[in-house]
């Protein structure tokens, strides 16, 4: 298991702390261009005190950098640095970053280390720990990746200051995901709106997230729960050919699994109205713009990878939620009904 370190300011420790876990050598960073111009020379100067010789790539920011021309053109540029497989790779951005670059070590030289160093509340609370990476295809998000632990998770909850107040609010929504997936109190500390300091938020996520991988890494069974909101969350992203960011699809999705929570009998409280009070003070979207035959048409473009039964995760009551197996030929009648 690898430490996560959630600490304000532990930016200029980032290389004392890679330093505690890796031997001082050649290494990368890996940033986009909003978050170079912020963050880059903290992070490098600490890494040349700590011993580190690193080099900087900084790639355009977005998801269309999760992308095959991106990764290939990365590992191009890791094998000019010269890195060995004792060398190691540092991602420090959002989740775009932090799945591309975790994608590239896992696969550079077979398998090398990647340091995690999280800049939104996203990565922060879910992408950066767990060890999933990924690159997208034309056919679909994620569709190409590998499970790596990161050596370490590097977290300083200072760099989410100058986020965008859109793309705090999506950390928000998977952080609430938590709340209602595992812990009624965490729901309880984000239903006003996202606290001033974050760091009690991002460890309460963080270790609801470990103590789920560390029972299922490989996502065979219990790790699916983190997929609440998700599946008609994709279909909302698809629909809105991702101009819908991730964490806004994600919290339509989870009032819409709120829903069919209650519909399908799963429910044994409705936090319905709960669950959207809590998006919408986070500043969140409740509600899909388009039609239940869009959603629909999205979500079964993806049939031949799901098989006739989805698993939906659905909201039993605030702090606990069930995997219920639903068939694929009736999502379009379930889909009219949570979409009301
Ligand atoms: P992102 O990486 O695109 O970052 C969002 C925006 O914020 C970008 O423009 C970025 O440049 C900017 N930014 C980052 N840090 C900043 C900072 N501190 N200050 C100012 N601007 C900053 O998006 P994201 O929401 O972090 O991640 C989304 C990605 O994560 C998706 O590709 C999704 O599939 C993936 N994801 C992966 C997992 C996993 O388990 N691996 C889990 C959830 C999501
Ligand atoms: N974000 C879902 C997972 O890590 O499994």
């Amino acid at each position: 298991m690898y430490d996560v370190l959630i600490e304000r300011g532990l930016l200029s420790a980032v290389g004392a702390k890679s330093a505690e876990v890796l031997s001082p050598g050649r290494t990368m960073v890996v940033t986009d261009e909003h978050v170079a111009p912020l963050y880059a020379d903290t992070v490098l100067t600490s890494l040349h005190r700590a011993g580190f010789d690193p080099a900087l790539t900084v790639l355009p920011a977005g998801e269309s950098t999760k992308c095959g021309t991106q990764y290939i053109a990365l590992l191009e540029k890791m094998a000019e640095a010269g890195l060995t497989r004792s060398d190691c790779v540092i991602a420090l951005g959002g989740g775009v970053i932090g799945d591309l670059v975790g994608f590239a070590a896992a696969t550079y030289l077979r398998g090398i280390a990647v340091v995690q160093i999280p800049t939104t509340l996203l990565a922060a609370v879910d992408s950066s720990v767990g060890g999933k990476t990924a690159i997208d295809l034309a056919a679909g998000k994620n569709l190409v990746g590998a499970f790596h632990r990161p050596v370490r998770v590097l977290c300083d909850p200072d760099t989410l200051a100058t986020l965008p107040p859109e793309q705090l609010a999506a950390g928000m929504a998977e952080s609430i995901k938590y709340g209602v997936l595992f812990d009624q109190s965490l729901f309880d500390l984000l239903a006003h709106g996202a606290p001033q300091d974050l760091t009690e938020t991002i460890s309460r996520c963080v270790a609801l997230k470990q103590a789920v991988v560390s029972r299922d890494f490989t996502d065979r069974g219990e790790r699916q729960l983190l997929n609440l909101g998700h599946t008609f969350g994709h279909a909302i992203e698809a629909c809105s050919h991702y101009r819908i960011l991730h964490g806004e699809a994600v919290a339509i999705g989870m009032r819409m699994a709120a829903r069919a929570a209650v519909l399908l009998g799963v429910a044994e409280l409705d936090c319905t109205d709960a669950i959207t009070d809590a998006l919408t003070a986070a500043g969140l979207p409740t509600r899909a713009e388009f039609t239940a035959a869009e959603l629909t048409a999205a979500a079964l473009h993806d049939k031949k990878r799901m098989g006739d039964t989805l698993k939906l995760v659905l909201p039993v009551e605030i702090g606990h939620c069930a995997l219920h197996p639903f068939p694929v030929d009736r999502l379009g009648e379930l889909m009219e009904e949570v979409c009301r």
